[in-house]
Parts: C-alpha cells; structure tokens; sequence
C-alpha cells in the first residue's frame, strides 16, 4: 500500500490498481481529495504493472459531492476536478467506481466518468444540488441524462432526490451489485472486465437515450407544469432542467459549457448562498454546547401518544414510521377511533400515490395500540402528551403520568407556547419533563422546536433531539418563554400585520406581499387556516377587537367558510370580500386611526423587522442557542423561504443598521414597540451581523 497523500492510498493487488479515499465524515472533494485522486490515478494508468483500476471510499460513504465549505470561497486549492474526470474518462486502462453509502453530487459526477460503476446494495446516488441553489456542475447534468433518460434526469436533478442500488441497476447507471466486501467486489469486477475484453465506456458518447426525446419539448413543460408551485421563487430548479434540454438538444461538449455558464451564475447568486448557509445551519442544529455529543442518551423503544386529535395522530404516524411502537391514548372510544381513522386515511393516501405498500400501510397501523387508560403508559420509554392547548388538563396528566409511568421515562408536552416548567413542577421528575413542540401537519412538517425546562437533564435533551432526527425531522432546540423561538416571533410579526389592515392596506394586499416574498401564505390566510378564533372566548367577546367582530360575525377562518376571506366549500383558495373589508375601515375609524397608502415596501418590512427584533431578544435571552437556529425554526417551521436564508440571515444581508434606522422611523407611532434590541443596536452600531 502507497500513501498517495494524507487521505489517498494507492494498493496494487494482482494487477488492479486500488485506489482508496479516506477523507472523513463524507469523502467530500476537497483540495486533498482531488489532489489525491490525480496523482493516484496518474500513477496508477502510467504503472505498467496496472491493467485497471478501481475507486473506492473508506468510511461510511463513497464521495458525497464537492466539499461545500469551498463553494463560493474565492476559488478552490488544489487539482482540478475537471483534469480528474479526463484522465479517467479518457483512461486506455478501465476505472471502476465501487460505491457505498451515497454517491452524490460531485461524487456520482466523478463515478460517471468512471467506466463502469459497481456498488452495495444499500447505495444511493443521487445530483442533489438543486437542493443548494446549484445545478451539478461538473459535467452531471450533461452524463446522467445519457445513461439514465432526459425524463428520469429531470426528476434526480430537478428534485434532487437519490435513487437507490435497485433502480440503479435497472437504468444501467450501475452494472452491478456486490454482495460482501466491497473492494473485493470491485477488484474482482475488473478482473472480469479484462478476462472479457469489454470495452471502455464513455458516458459522454451514449446517445441512445437522448435521440428519442430530441424535438419533444413537452416533456420539460409537464416537468415544469408539475413542480411550478413548489418551485415558485427558486432559480435553480428551473437552471437544472435546461441543462438537461442542452443534454437533449446541444451536442456534449456544448452542453457542458452551457452547464459551466448556468453554474456559475447559481454559485455567485444570493439564493445558493442563503441555501448553502442553511446546509450548515440545520446540522449546526443538532449541536448544544453544553450537552456533548457522546452524552449517554436513553434507548427509546417503546412510546406513549396522549391525544389522538390533529397533532397526537400525527406524532404517532412520525414514530411509528421508524417503527417505534405507539400506545395511543385518548378519552373516549369515538375519540380513538376518529383519530385513527385518519392516521389510516393518511396512510392509505400516501399508498395511493405509491409513495408506500398496502404492506406498509398494515405494518404501521400494527403498531399503534389504541387505550383508554393512562395506565396503560407504565412501561413505555417516552410519553407524548398532545392534547387541547389548555395548562390545567396538561397539568392534570403530567401529576398522573408521574404516578404511572416507569422511572426513567422522558415526559414530554406538545405544546406551541406553554410553559414547560410549571408543568414539570407537577412531577417529582423535572429533570425528564421536556417540550416537543411540532407544527401541523406534524407527519408533514419537517421541523421540531425541543424545549428545556429549567431542570430538563442532559440525557433528556440528547435523547430528545436525536429521536427527532430519527424520526427524520429537523429539531432545534429553545428555552422557556411564551410562543419559544418560532412563535414568538410570529407574535411579534402578528401585532404589526394587525395593525397594517387597519392602517389602509388590505389583508389581500399584506398577503400577497409575504407571498412576494417566498412565504407560502401570508398571515391572513394562515389566521383562517388556524382558525381566526383560536383563543376567542364567544362568552367575553364585545367586538372589541377586530378579531371579536370577525368570530361574532360567524367568520372563524376556513372551517366555516370564511374569515378574513371567503371560501367555497372544500376549496382552499381564498376570495377576498368587500364587507371584510368594510369591517376593517368601519373598525378602524372606531379607533379613530387614519387611513393612509401603505406601501409595499413598508408592509414587508413591518411585517419582518418586528421579527428580527424578536429574533435579537430571543438570542441575548438563551432561549435560542445561536441565530442560525432561529433561521431554521422558520424556515422548516414557517415556510420561511429557504433561498432568503431565515429572518436573521435576512437582516444580515438587509442591513442591521438600516434596520435600526427603520424602526427609529416606525416609532414616531409606537415607540415601545420598535425600540430595538440592545442586541440589534449593538451590532448595527458595530457593523456586525448575526452569527
Ligand atoms: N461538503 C462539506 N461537508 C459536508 C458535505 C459536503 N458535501 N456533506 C456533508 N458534510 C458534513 C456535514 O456538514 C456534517 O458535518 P458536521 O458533522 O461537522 O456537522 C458531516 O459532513 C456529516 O453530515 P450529515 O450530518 O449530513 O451526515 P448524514 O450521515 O446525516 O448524511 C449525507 C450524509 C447524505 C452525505 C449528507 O451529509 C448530505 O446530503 N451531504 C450533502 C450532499 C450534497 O449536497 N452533495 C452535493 C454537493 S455540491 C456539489 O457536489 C457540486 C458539484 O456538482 C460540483
């Protein structure tokens, strides 16, 4: 074995050259990596002694793509990934790619310039970079439509998602699958590739699945047609399908400067860089300065689900999709069985969209054990109490649950803003009382808001967080204070849209400026989505706000057909409607407030300003760790747009001082509220930005 450098090891084993990469956690292309792969290639084609010569990773994945801390970096050190892929495209000698773990992104790129490509069973590959406001910029675009078809190209590029070993065998992107070691494997693939005399195979050359698309340019206008709505905002989704129209319709080496071209203006572009940042920002997530990450965490086998409604079935379907037994608890028999019938009625939609089996749908719905009893939670390791939003019923369980359930058991509430400590101070056990605040739809939404009590011990928390990545969810962690990170802040962003409709604009209007903006519904059609009454009291209500009028007028949000907006049964689209309107202007003169031309751009920034000086309480409080945490909350919270980064990201690029400046303007009506942070100010005054 010859160490080619620090992470590349050239072994010669009866002819074949084997060339390993060892550059942990992902085998990323860093400037060591190329480097490594070029000399190590180089020396490998130019030994006579070597027939061929195959790639393979150690650790726990083939490359996983460029290094992304280099991307955007002012121009990467080291061999070129280009001179790389030639030599081995153009090698007299064969390559042999022999993956496992993932191969993506640059990683898949460097394996299609690899003769031939072998891989375990569980190996997945995939060109995600859509998903980073980039396209795949190192010829993928050009050579994995050649192998796998324009059509199935548009959808890994596109979307971004990976396909696995099985399906890369069908479309030929692998020749093979390798049981047992995986060097071995590849080594003894090259054996037989030179005992047969197959030929070298240039991806580049394969035109055979392309002709047949050529001149079918409906093909990317129903990709188009398909995705237009998730896709609205974002650049690189539609920067990826007309690198595959160049695949289609431009010979090679055309499309691959077409590609560079698109690339590069991605790379440079704001919306790669916020997606980039976000990259990090959800793995920085998962890190807590004060709870290491070897902390002993509790094996979580069996869990309890209190509530069957809304949010306790769909924490349910979230476990048991990992395969964590739920028992289900809930009040009465109707209850349960309404609950579970949705859960049912969930799963057999996703059947449908073939998304799972009937199997699966069955297998899941086995592991939930509906009850009737609390007690039922004696030995489950982790409760998830999810019913109506009310402290003392949430009070009530948790001194029951204390009783019941076995020592050592996590105790969690579900709640959006309650406060974990008095409801850990009904327990003898704070220490395992913990907040998991999940959004609604909770099977759907990807994010987690995990709250620390004031005793909430460490194992707690580790286990806390790591079972939300288990159950694919991103979790981040908050403190204790009304609405936490995410909520909290949208109170804040409430108070001013509130306030702007009766100002003169309409909820249309301060709508469509966040729908603008990326958001995919503004916060009026969110209130009627929720529920314009959610806290409403009918018995206390004197149209004294404007929210009182609306619910005694009978308009509560979708559930009765109208709210802020009207609309049709079983229709989601909201109708704006005069009358609210005239509500609103009626309401407002009440108030004697003056109505006035809002515009545009003062709607949107007294919709989010508001929320970055939140954001500044909220971190100089502990109650978030770090900024880029807050941008996560509402990103995979909210529906934040991924391509703006997050609220704190977005002040950043803004401007702390304009800003500031802003809100020194706003407070000639409202002082109290737009006095900034001292946080905010500070950083303004300092030129600083939000870490
Ligand atoms: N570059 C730099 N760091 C990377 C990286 C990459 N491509 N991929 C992962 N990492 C880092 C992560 O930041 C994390 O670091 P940390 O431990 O310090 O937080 C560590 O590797 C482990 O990553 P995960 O926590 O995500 O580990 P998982 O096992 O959950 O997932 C993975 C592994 C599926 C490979 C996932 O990390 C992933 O999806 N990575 C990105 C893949 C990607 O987007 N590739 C394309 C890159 S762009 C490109 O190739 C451009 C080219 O076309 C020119």
């Amino acid at each position: 074995m010859t160490a080619i450098n620090q992470v590349t090891d050239l072994d010669i084993r009866d002819g074949i050259a084997v060339l390993t990469l060892n550059s942990p956690p992902v085998n990323a292309l860093s400037g060591p990596v190329r480097d490594g792969l070029h000399k190590g290639i180089k020396q490998a084609i130019d030994d006579s002694a070597v027939q061929a010569v195959v790639l393979v990773c150690a650790g726990r994945t083939f490359i996983a793509g460029a290094d992304i801390t280099e991307l955007g970096s002012g121009g990467p050190q080291g061999a070129s990934l280009l001179d790389v892929q030639n030599m081995m495209e153009d090698s007299t000698k064969p390559v042999v790619a022999a993956i496992h773990g993932t191969a993506l992104g640059g990683g898949l790129e460097v394996a299609l310039c690899c003769h031939y490509r072998v891989a375990v069973a569980s190996a997945q590959f995939g060109l995600p970079e859509v998903k980073l406001g980039l396209l795949p910029g190192a010829g993928g675009t050009q050579r994995l439509p050649r192998i796998v078809g324009a059509e199935m190209a548009l959808e890994m590029m596109g979307l971004g998602d990976p396909i696995g070993a099985d399906k890369a065998l069908e479309v030929g992107l692998i020749s093979e699958i390798v049981d047992g070691d995986l060097t071995q494997g590849g080594v003894a693939f090259a054996k037989k590739l030179l005992a047969q005399k197959r030929p070298l195979v240039r991806v580049r050359d394969n035109d055979a699945k392309l002709a047949p698309v050529r001149g079918k340019p409906e093909i990317f206008a129903a990709f188009r047609a398909a995705h237009a709505r998730k896709n609205r905002g974002f650049l690189a989704p539609e920067y990826n399908i007309r690198c595959v129209e160049a695949a289609v319709n431009l010979p090679f080496d055309q499309g691959i400067r077409r590609e560079g071209e698109l690339f590069r203006e991605l790379l440079q572009g704001p919306q790669s860089a916020a997606q980039r940042y976000m990259f990090f920002a959800e793995r920085q997530a998962a890190k807590i300065p004060d709870v290491p990450a070897d902390t002993q965490k509790i094996p979580v086998d069996k869990a309890g689900v209190i509530g069957a409604g809304t949010m306790g079935g769909g924490i349910t379907m979230n476990l048991v999709n990992v395969g964590i037994p739920v028992t289900i608890v809930e009040t009465t028999q109707e209850a349960l069985d309404r609950g579970l019938k949705v859960v049912r009625g969930n799963y057999e939609n996703t059947a449908r969209k073939g998304k799972i089996t009937q199997a699966d749908v069955e297998t899941r719905m086995a592991l939930i054990t509906p009850s009737l009893n609390l007690a039922d939670l004696a030995d489950v390791d982790i409760v998830i109490e999810a019913v109506f939003e009310n402290m003392d019923i949430k009070k009530d369980i948790f001194e029951k649950l204390d009783a019941i359930c076995k020592p050592g058991a996590i105790l969690a509430t579900n709640t959006s803003a309650l406060d974990i400590n008095a409801i850990a101070a009904m327990t003898k056990r704070p220490e395992y009382v913990i907040g998991t605040h999940f959004f609604s739809p909770a099977n759907v939404m990807k994010l987690v808001e995990v709250v620390r009590g004031a005793k909430t011990a460490k194992n707690v928390i580790a286990t806390s967080m790591a079972l939300g990545k288990r159950i694919n969810k991103i979790a981040v962690l908050a403190g204790v204070c009304h609405g936490f990170i995410g909520n909290r802040m949208l109170f804040a962003r409430t108070t001013q849209s509130s306030r702007i409709i009766l100002e003169g604009a309409t909820p249309e209007r301060v709508d469509k400026v966040l729908t603008d903006f990326g958001f995919p519904m503004g916060p009026f059609a969110m209130s009627d989505l929720a529920g314009v009454d959610v806290g409403w009291n009918p018995k206390t209500s004197k149209g004294e706000t404007l929210r009182d009028r609306l619910c005694e007028a009978g308009r509560r949000g979708q559930k009765t057909n109208a709210g802020y907006y009207d609309y049709k049964p079983g229709d989601r689209t909201p109708i704006p409607n005069e009358d609210v309107v005239k509500m609103i202007r009626e309401f407002a003169a009440s108030k004697q407030i003056r109505q006035r031309d809002v515009t545009d751009e003062e709607i949107l920034e007294r919709c989010l300003i508001p929320m970055v000086n939140e954001g500044a309480k909220i971190l100089s409080e502990g109650i978030a760790i770090r900024a880029s945490d807050i941008d996560v909350v509402w990103v995979h919270g909210y529906g934040w747009p991924v391509y703006r980064g997050g609220p704190m990201y977005w002040a950043n690029t803004y401007g702390l001082d304009k800003i500031v400046a802003r809100m020194r303007e706003f407070a000639n009506d409202d002082p109290v509220f737009w006095t900034p942070a001292p946080l905010l100010e500070e950083l303004a005054a300092s030129n600083g930005g939000f870490k």
